[in-house]
């Protein structure tokens, strides 16, 4: 039957999947408002989106060549991207976790060899097999909330081989699930035990060998540092962002989390994709990000689990036009917490972001941490077909509601996958 009939005109529509009755979040106004289109269509082809718009001004098309989906009224969004998370590690942290109840903070947690160290322990003692048995749950549960990209840092092997080995298993897991994984390594997480002492030597291993070896096999696409007095410098930051440099590979930044060492500054010089968490970020900092074009990426569960009060600078942010990304910060110490959802309603509630502000933290703005600011987290013409379908009425309730989940499907390149 032909619909309209193909147009010869305009060049034939080879679409694969026609959606008809649907409502739009096209997320292309980078959070001042949600890009709303209702009593729309959407058309994918060869998996890109190839036409989208309201339903009356579709162009005509060979109804027998597609496959029409009536959407009931349903919302679609651009599929969700968590732009940073540790989610591939051995073991967990649970009696950390009681000891911070019982009086202990997090940074005499990690003085005192536990933190990220213990985790390290763990990750060197278990095999690849282990440690993707133990992170796949951590991704389906990411991944049936309507996540489509996820980025994965390495940073619990701090040697060559388990660094390799951390960043295989997220290699291997974007083959288990229909989720584009992009990698980061993240070798100056902490100092192993046996640098006890000599940072500077780690950091000499991390960039005379680790990175090279990462950039020449394609093991990971960016770097980052965690630069903070319990993590580098200022000076081994930069001796690691010259390698990433040098190496061809992006570079991202944990910096300001605890205290304002100026590391996000220093990562604006080296042209930063990112700086993340930034909660102690002051405006010199933030006039930075915004002439070096960096996200700021928020991680709204490490503030809530790790119970900080410092808020991150939202209005500073605003008001130098940067880009703001939400993510969940998945990992075992300062945010096990693996719902993309949640963090939609923590930045609302914890750091009042509004909720189209939320939405293109975790779809455009995300995308733009990661590099991907062409491609991914916008519903437009030449997109990857990366979609989610809500039950929804109204964007809003994205962030509003949580503990029940709306998706009702999940497309990503083209494919339905839920
Ligand atoms: O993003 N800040 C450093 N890294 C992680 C915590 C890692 C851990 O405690 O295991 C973070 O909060
Ligand atoms: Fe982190």
């Amino acid at each position: 039957m032909t619909n309209r009939l193909t147009s010869t005109q305009t060049g034939t529509h080879h679409w694969q999947t026609l959606w008809l009755n649907i409502n739009l979040a096209t997320m292309t106004e980078g959070g001042i408002g949600y890009g709303e289109i209702t009593c729309a269509a959407l058309a994918i082809s060869d998996g890109k989106i190839a036409w989208l718009g309201k339903e009356a001004d579709l162009p005509e098309y060979n109804a027998s060549d597609v496959k029409v989906i009536d959407g009931q009224g349903k919302w679609l969004t651009p599929g969700l991207i968590d732009c940073h998370t540790h989610l591939v590690y051995g073991g967990n942290r649970a009696n950390e976790f009681e000891m911070r109840l019982q009086g202990k903070s997090y940074q005499e947690i990690a003085l005192a060899g536990g933190g990220i160290v213990s985790t390290v322990k763990a990750t060197r003692a278990a095999t690849e097999g282990e440690l993707l048995v133990s992170a796949l749950p951590r991704l389906t549960a990411l991944h049936q909330e309507g996540v489509t990209t996820v980025e994965i840092k390495s940073g619990y092997g701090l040697d060559l081989e388990n660094e390799i080995k951390m960043l295989n298993v997220a290699g291997e897991l974007a083959k288990q699930l229909p989720v584009t994984i992009k990698r980061t390594f993240l070798g100056a997480h902490a100092l192993p035990v046996e640098f006890k002492d000599d940072a500077d030597g780690y950091i000499a291993l991390v960039c005379h060998e680790v990175i090279p070896a990462i950039a020449k096999e394609q093991l990971a696409d960016s770097v980052d540092v965690f630069c903070e007095h319990i993590g580098f410098n200022l000076a081994q930051t930069e001796r690691v962002f010259t390698a990433a440099q040098q190496n061809n590979l992006s570079i991202k930044v944990h910096a300001e989390q605890l205290s304002d060492l100026g590391g996000t500054e220093l990562a604006a010089k080296y042209q930063a994709l990112s700086s993340e968490h930034v909660e102690f970020l002051s405006e010199p900092g933030v006039k930075a990000m915004s002439a070096a074009n960096m996200t700021a990426v928020l991680l709204p569960g490490a503030f809530y689990f790790l119970r900080e009060t410092q808020l991150p600078p939202i209005e500073l942010l605003r008001k130098h036009d940067v880009a703001i990304a939400i993510a969940t910060d998945v990992n075992p110490g300062s945010s096990p917490i693996c719902s993309l959802q949640l963090m939609l309603n923590m930045a609302c509630t914890l750091f009042k972001l509004t909720p189209s502000e939320a939405l293109a933290g975790v779809t455009c703005n995300a995308a733009k941490a990661l590099g991907f600011s062409t491609s991914k987290g916008q519903l437009s013409v030449g997109f990857d077909a990366d979609i989610a379908i809500w039950n929804i009425s109204q964007p809003a309730e994205l962030c509003y509601q949580f503990g029940v989940n709306p998706l009702s499907g999940l497309i990503q390149n083209g494919r339905q996958v839920i």
